[in-house]
């Protein structure tokens, strides 16, 4: 059961009874959505380019994906974005969510009038952009593609721990190019420690408000030795990985 919860910036979040969680953070789920994969995410990675693949884990409510496809259809960069759920919504409980007030009614319209065929197949919303919503979970997952960006918007690892474990994040990184982009709302020195161990070159950035930092990683262009790292520091830094949290 899924419970319609407003968040500190006036925008609502879903609570999870199941999971014992939110599905974004409750200090402002527009906010965080921005701050970590638009404004982190999509505006760094899409510099430059006429089209963008993005890997979603954890497609939920879609808040992620329709402010993507805004910032596409403004930028005229073309948007391939495929986002696994393991559970789907209900296209009744999406509305409810009021995010329709966030973007533009065309974006709105496209995105719900497409969104059940999504679910079973790639479907195109506009000349900008192509979604499908795999109904699997990541473990399950299998594509050929490789993508450009990864948003990792999983629940925390309190709530759901088998969506942090190494070999799961290996998996998520692999489905990345050369030179991609990983990002996700927290950061702790497990999680950087399974990313570097794919080849990534770490970056810490400033969190959404009510998180100190997030991560954002870059995936080397080409293979890279794995890299040596100091395993009981991060440790110390983050023995209970308490900033995984939502
Ligand atoms: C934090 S919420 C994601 C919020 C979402 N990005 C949004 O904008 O609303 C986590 C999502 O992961 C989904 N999920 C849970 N287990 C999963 C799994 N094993 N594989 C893929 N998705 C999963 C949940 O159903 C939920 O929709």
């Amino acid at each position: 059961m899924n419970i319609l919860t407003p968040t500190a910036d006036g925008s609502n979040t879903l609570y999870n009874e199941n999971i014992g969680e939110h599905y974004h953070s409750k200090h402002g789920a527009l906010q965080e959505s921005k701050h970590v994969f638009i404004d982190a995410g999509l505006k760094f990675a899409s510099n430059g380019k006429s089209e963008i693949s993005i890997l979603e884990v954890g497609f939920g409510t879609g808040l992620n994906f329709i402010l993507s496809f805004e910032y596409c259809t403004e930028q005229n960069i073309k948007l391939n974005y495929t986002s696994i759920e393991a559970f789907p919504l209900s296209t009744e409980v999406i509305q409810q969510t009021g995010y329709a007030a966030y973007v533009p009614e065309e974006i709105w319209n496209n995105f719900i009038n497409n969104y059940d065929m999504a679910l079973k197949g790639s479907q195109s919303l506009s000349a900008f952009c192509n979604l499908e919503i795999p109904h699997t979970t990541l473990a399950s997952f299998h594509t050929e593609k490789k993508f450009d960006v990864i948003y990792y918007d999983a629940f925390s690892v309190q709530h759901q721990p088998e969506m942090w474990t190494d070999e799961i994040i290996a998996k998520a990184c692999n489905f990345l190019k050369p030179g991609g982009t990983f990002v996700t709302y927290a950061i702790t020195g497990k999680l950087k420690r399974a990313v570097k161990a794919s080849g990534f070159t770490i970056e810490k950035l400033p969190g959404a408000p009510g998180k100190r930092e997030m991560l954002r990683a870059l995936k080397e262009s080409f293979p890279a030795p794995p890299l040596e790292i100091d395993t009981f520091q991060t440790a110390r830094q983050n023995p209970c990985g308490l900033d995984l949290l939502k």
